[in-house]
């Protein structure tokens, strides 16, 4: 996908397949639409009492109006004036991206970040207009056969009409939103990717080749099962076990700072830290045979690292960061976990695993611990962790917890200018009762009752050296049922963190 800007007051002399223009819902013309309905004679008012009620999202297609260029006008829905918002913004730009992308155009034109909003800038609305078209574009094709593959979308082009003056901030956003909507691609096929073909293996080979492609800012490692027994990383190894498939701790650097010579301070990196469950059976602690297909998807952290890699790649900020995957699968089998089993961490912490199937902070809390090692000022983890996570929040936010305020609200104010929002959740001493253990220093599920935090408070155990958050993307990281697929879930969020970082 490729944007522009445009900066015209001769709308209707716009030569284009597509031209968006919004209306709201009280009948209420934006002034690009103004502009067309004049040009127009009046096409848009006849219609927008009768057939189009500018519900947010809705769009209808006006073909051919007399004295307009354009093939088609294409009004969008705002929504009440009143109710106008940066999310409203996103779901009028998605709605004419998934326009042009199911007709099967090549380009169009938008008028719609110009619209101001309060407590957005022309940067916030064209970075999400370029997310909103990566998505529509989005077309998984890995796996699937010659005839799926001729409808993919051919959209190539949006361009983005605004003032003149906003014209250097709306091409920063357009640019950042690209390497975003990119980072959300690679995330987002890993996701989609089969557990057969997603390995660790796979997932080792694809850091590779993001350090293949952007030399000077990407280094990656891969460690072996040797390696990591070296590390010491004995909870780690004992998910790892259960399986023939061999595991992968994955060290990526990003080194953006001493890239471009800009040390004003010389703070540690940030590290992402990406759960990479390729598949999770549960192991012993097997789960139930339906929708178990979804547990592919338990290495979307993992994912959202690497795409998060690639945005970075992209842009170039100046920051440095790392990223860590501890990546493998969890099956049952006869040298698997049992439930009752104490494993020691690398951190000399031992954990009774009284649940083969809360096994992602079994890998997570070793890498939490190698974390260490960057002298990190933050260290943030990713992670499909818990079905509570999911009962507690749904698919709208991703779960965080954070025992640092300056960083949670950083995370949950990147999360909400790029609509990809976290809702806060509780992190008391008082939850860590539940995770007493009668046989080692710390069981690895808690009492019932508030899974998705009790996950958060095992994983606190081993992160007492650095400043440090946890995101639970259970809910939000992919979509079940018939729209089955992965969402690129929190690229936006981490990005947009780490963007605000470096300024
Ligand atoms: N990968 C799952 C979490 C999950 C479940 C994500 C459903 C998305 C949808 C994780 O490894 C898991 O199995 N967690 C258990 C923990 C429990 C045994 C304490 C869960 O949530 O049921
Ligand atoms: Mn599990
Ligand atoms: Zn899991």
């Amino acid at each position: 996908m490729e944007f522009s800007t445009q900066t015209t007051a001769s709308l209707h002399q716009l030569k284009t397949a597509a031209l968006a223009v919004g209306v709201y819902a009280d009948g209420v013309l934006s002034p690009a639409a103004e502009l067309i309905d004049r040009a127009s004679n009046g096409a848009l008012q006849s219609v927008i009492k009768t057939e189009f009620r500018a519900r947010l999202g809705a769009t209808l297609v006006l073909r051919a109006l007399p004295g307009v260029t354009a093939q088609r006008v294409v009004l969008v829905g705002l929504g009440k004036q009143a109710e106008y918002s940066t999310r409203a913004h996103a779901s009028a730009e998605q709605a004419f991206a998934n326009y042009c992308a199911g007709a099967q155009l090549a380009e169009g034109v938008s008028t719609l970040a110009a619209l101001p909003i309060e407590h957005s800038t022309i940067r916030d609305r064209a970075r999400a207009a370029a997310i909103a078209a990566g998505q529509a574009t989005y077309y998984y094709d890995a796996t699937v056969g010659k005839t799926e593959r001729d409808a993919r979308p051919k959209l190539k082009k949006i361009t983005q009409i605004v003032d003149r003056a906003e014209t250097a901030q709306a091409q920063l956003g357009l640019r950042e939103g690209t390497a975003i909507s990119n980072g959300m691609e690679l995330t987002r096929t890993l996701g989609n990717l089969p557990g057969n073909i997603c390995t660790p293996t796979y997932l080792g080979e694809t850091a590779r080749k993001l350090a293949r492609n952007y030399k000077t800012l990407i280094k990656a490692e891969v460690l072996d099962r040797k390696q990591v027994e070296a590390l010491g990383m004995g909870s780690f190894l004992s998910v790892a076990r259960g399986s023939d498939e061999p595991l992968r701790f994955i060290v990526l650097r990003y080194n953006g700072k001493t890239a471009t010579a800009k040390k004003a301070k010389d703070n540690g990196p940030i590290v992402l830290v990406g759960k990479g469950i390729t598949f999770d059976a549960g192991g012993i602690s097997l789960k139930p045979a339906a929708t178990m297909d979804e547990m592919k998807y338990d290495m979307c952290g993992a994912a959202s690292v690497m795409g998060t890699f690639r945005a970075l790649a992209e842009l170039a900020p100046a920051l440095d960061v790392v990223g860590l995957i501890p990546a493998c699968e969890n099956l049952p089998s006869g040298k698997a976990n049992k439930p009752g089993d104490v494993v020691t961490s690398m951190s000399g912490q031992t954990i009774e695993i009284l649940n083969t199937d809360a096994e992602g902070r079994l890998v997570l809390c070793d890498a939490l611990t190698y974390a260490e090692r960057f002298k990190p000022s933050a260290v943030i983890d990713i992670a499909t962790l818990t079905g509570a996570c999911v009962v507690a929040l749904g698919s709208v936010n991703s779960g965080l917890f954070s025992t640092d305020d300056t960083l949670a609200e950083a995370l949950l104010a990147a999360g909400r200018q790029t609509q990809d929002t976290a809702w806060r959740m509780p992190l008391e001493d008082a939850y860590q009762d539940q995770l007493k253990s009668n046989f080692a220093d710390i069981a690895n599920i808690g009492s019932p009752g508030a899974g998705a935090v009790t996950a958060a408070c095992f994983l606190s155990r081993f992160t007492k050296a650095y400043p440090w958050a946890h995101l639970d993307i259970a809910g939000t990281a992919w979509r079940g049922g018939k729209d089955k697929g992965a969402t690129g879930r929190p690229v936006p969020l981490l990005m947009q963190y780490l963007l605000n970082q470096a300024n």
